[in-house]
């Protein structure tokens, strides 16, 4: 229980009862990380313009870009290598990046900043609430999950980010025919992803298997990724749009 909620609030039921909306489980463990001195100047010289609060609340995504160019939504892109490229090889699209972690958010931008990337604006913030709290209904074209957090263990398993109600948030949040596209380098979770995907309503897997799709070439090769090819992990790409 937070220490805002302790002083207000007898328990987390009375405070959800007044319509206070509180996680219990993350899908993350926040670590703080030192950020690097060009983290941290990206950071201040770049945030004015890169960067989106959640505390601004609903975004305006027709006056967000400057154009109405579809919109790409990516959840937890790490240090941002690979989303910074795929914005950059798109200029056709607009991006919006979300991430907890502060130096991977600095990271990004100062990579961004670097390559000259005017259609990418990123959160740092829990993800879940970016999506309840800023991303209007039927406003994304893609949202794209690279390799989330496994949470390997069994009893772990209700940290992970793909569960029933995260998969319907998206849903609401795509255009029709907008594509829920998901990787992972660890079976049991796509197993998951699948299973969570074909229970959910409003979705059409786009497998010619009716289960995974072929790794697609627009999306680049994450850290991630490269880690898992080197501990001879396989790689598992899921692909829905929304009905
Ligand atoms: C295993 S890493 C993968 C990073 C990147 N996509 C890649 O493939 O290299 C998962 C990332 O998701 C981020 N993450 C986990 N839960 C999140 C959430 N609820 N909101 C935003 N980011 C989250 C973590 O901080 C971490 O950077």
């Amino acid at each position: 229980m937070t220490e805002e909620i302790k002083k207000t609030h007898k328990t987390i039921e009375e405070a959800e009862q007044e319509g206070k909306y509180i996680r219990k489980v993350r899908s993350f463990v926040k670590r703080e990380g030192r950020l690097t001195k060009g983290q941290e100047r990206a950071l201040n010289e770049h945030w004015e313009s890169m960067g989106l609060n959640h505390s601004d609340g609903l975004l305006d995504t027709g006056s967000l870009f400057g154009n109405d160019n579809p919109i790409v939504l990516e959840i937890g892109f790490g240090m941002g290598k690979s989303l910074v490229e795929m914005a950059k090889a798109a200029p056709e699209l607009n991006f919006i990046g979300v991430e907890v972690h502060k130096p991977g958010v600095g990271a990004c931008i100062a990579l961004a900043a670097e390559q000259g990337v005017q259609n990418l604006k990123v959160f740092e913030h829990d993800a879940i609430e970016v999506l309840a709290d800023c991303i209007p209904e039927n406003s994304l074209t893609t949202v794209q999950l690279f390799f989330p957090d496994p949470w390997h263990k069994k009893k772990h398993h209700k940290r992970r980010i793909v569960q029933a109600d995260f998969v319907e948030a998206i849903r609401q949040k795509l255009i029709v025919g907008g594509v829920f596209h998901m990787a992972t380098d660890w079976e049991n979770y796509a197993e998951c992803m699948l299973e969570d995907m074909q229970t959910a309503q409003g979705y059409k897997n786009l497998s010619a298997t009716n289960d995974y799709v072929p790794r697609p070439d627009s999306r680049p090769l994450t850290k991630f990724e490269s880690r898992g090819h080197r501990l001879g992990h396989g790689v598992w790409d899921l692909q829905f749009s929304k009905l």
